[in-house]
């Protein structure tokens, strides 16, 4: 194709002019925090401790950090930490020992506050690790804790306070840890069957969200169930994600259960967003060297809705490997990631470096905004979660077989670094609250009063209370991940100069708050307190 030059000027400042640059200097901050943990964060859970047990794998060779004490993993002579205790207040991390390989594994924080992880692969892919938080604590291993080999499973809280396991290759079922009977086994799933692709699968790491009705929703390749897991039955066929293109691994997407609103002890409508991805054959491509651009589209749907139907959006920027985060606002965060090919070693290109914040309650066409960029590829193997004070830490980045520091594109990432959303600009601390109820132990559908501190006089319709439950990320999702938005019938009242209370209603029912640890924030026009810990039992 020739075209008369002035003509092709034209078209590439047009589409210069389409696709918005990423911004340098505005929207949120980034900044580095370690430029070395010792390991590249692959997977990362958050603990009531305000700690980040990080991990990664042990079957490539040693690490950049050191076991403890001059100890070596049993009948091996590797000596080095395959994970660490990230302490977000000190800044500062102390090595783990891992025994068995964690590679590609998941994991869930239990009510009592552990860590319980699942799986992984060769000798770890049935083995069960728990861990948690103290000053010398580290992983305790229980052997053939789950019934089934699991690697690149998903785990889910249950409404009990147990957790479900689903899928992992060839693992075509699910299972429950801790088992009520010692005779619980795997039921089978056949929907992981009937999305798993010869060759490619495109059905790993399935995102899954617990239903305000006690079913989960599993989302797996171009569609999803409603799922009842005690009785192994689906309830509710959605249709196909328009495009048909999947959205799992290795065609990493991310999704998550938008903010459940409760009031008067009932949630409004329950909404599931699920954003980027590769095209069909981009797993193929990739592998013969070509790397299709990744998919720009998002899908949104109500699932508690009788007839469900997908409504389609298109982000500013294609993503293939973002992780979608639950900001203490409401809004989500898509981080991470690159614009072309697809997850697996080797095979992701083009990184994303800005962020972008999806807006849910915005008009259509205006919810994505941009967000600064940063310098650091976050490729295949990187991670993000919410901290506590509202900043993202992110972390990881390895797309190679052993760690690469040098001659490779994209070398192995052992760097921690924050993004800080706009909401904690000094622009806004007049803004902010400040929460002055201590950390406590809450009960399901009570009335609850918190104090806090405003600096400006505040308008009592204009602050709410979100609960975030600390998700455990890997892969591009966010597992457990959930916001909840109470009901504060705007009773907030002045008790004192600068000083607040607001009252509200904690949710009803196990279904909507599984029992466990939250990070509770008050919000004053979108701009977060930082959060305290709240226990609901
Ligand atoms: C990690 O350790 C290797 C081997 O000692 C060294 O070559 C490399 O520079 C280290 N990388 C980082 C980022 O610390
Ligand atoms: C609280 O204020 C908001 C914003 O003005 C309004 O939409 C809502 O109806 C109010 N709720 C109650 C219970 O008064």
């Amino acid at each position: 194709m020739a075209f008369p030059s002035p003509v092709f000027h034209l078209v590439l400042l047009l589409l210069l002019l389409h696709s918005p640059p990423c911004p340098a200097t505005s929207g949120g901050s980034w900044s580095l925090l370690l430029p070395t943990i010792g390991i590249s964060a692959m997977h990362m859970q958050l603990l009531p401790t305000d700690r980040v047990v990080i991990y990664d794998r042990t079957d490539f060779g040693t690490s950049n950090i050191s076991l403890r004490d001059g100890k070596c993993r049993p009948k091996s002579t590797d000596c080095s930490a395959h994970s660490v205790e990230y302490d977000v207040l000190h800044n500062s991390v102390r090595p783990l020992m891992v025994l068995t390989d964690v590679w590609c594994s998941s994991g869930t924080l239990m009510p009592d506050g552990t860590l319980v992880q699942t799986g992984g692969t060769y000798e770890g892919d049935r083995v069960v690790r728990v861990y948690k938080s103290c000053d010398d604590c580290d992983w305790q291993e229980i052997q053939s804790g789950l019934s089934q080999s699991r690697w690149y499973a998903t785990n889910h809280i249950l409404p009990d306070g147990r957790q479900i396991i689903i899928g992992g290759r060839q693992a075509f079922n699910y299972e429950f840890y801790p088992k009520i009977s010692s005779t619980e086994n795997a039921p089978s799933l056949p929907f992981l069957v009937q999305t798993n692709e010869p060759n490619i699968e495109n059905n790993l790491y399935p995102f899954v969200f617990l239903n305000t009705d006690g079913h989960f929703f599993i989302y797996a390749n171009d569609r999803a169930i409603l799922f009842d897991y005690v009785r192994n039955q689906v309830v509710k066929t959605y249709p196909t994600i328009p495009g048909g293109d999947p959205r799992n691994y290795p065609s990493t997407g991310s999704a998550v259960l938008l903010p459940l609103r409760v009031v008067q002890g009932k949630t409004s409508d329950v909404e599931v967003l699920i954003c980027g991805g590769a095209p069909k054959e981009a797993f193929v491509n990739a592998n013969n060297g070509k790397f299709d651009g990744a998919l720009d589209t998002c899908g949104r749907i109500k699932i508690s809705d009788p007839n469900p139907q997908w409504v389609m959006e298109t982000m500013p920027l294609a993503r293939v490997m973002g992780d979608m985060l639950l900001l203490p606002n409401g809004n989500v965060l898509i981080i991470n990631g690159g614009s072309a090919g697809v997850a697996g070693w080797e095979l992701g290109r083009d990184p994303v470096l800005c962020p972008v914040i999806y807006q849910p309650n915005n008009r259509i066409g205006s919810r994505f905004e941009l967000q600064k960029r940063t310098t650091i590829p976050r490729m295949y193997h990187s991670t993000a979660i919410l901290l506590r004070d509202g900043r993202v830490l992110v972390g990881g980045s390895n797309p190679h077989d052993k760690y690469e520091f040098a001659n490779v594109l994209y070398p192995t990432e052992l760097s921690l670094e924050a993004f800080s959303p706009a909401y904690l600009d000094p622009s806004s601390s007049k803004l902010r609250p400040s929460i002055i109820s201590p950390r406590t132990v809450i009960h399901h559908g009570e009335r609850m009063f918190i104090r806090f501190n405003v600096l400006c006089p505040v308008d009592p319709n204009l602050v709410s209370v979100t609960m975030v439950a600390p998700p455990f990320n890997t892969h591009s999702f966010s597992m457990s991940q959930r916001l909840l938005i109470l009901d504060t019938g705007n009773t907030t009242v002045a008790v004192g100069e600068s000083h607040y209370e607001v009252s509200v209603i904690t949710p009803g029912s196990v279904n909507v708050a599984p029992p466990g640890n939250y990070i509770l924030f008050v919000v004053y026009q979108g701009i977060p307190s930082e959060g305290i810990w709240v226990c609901i039992q």
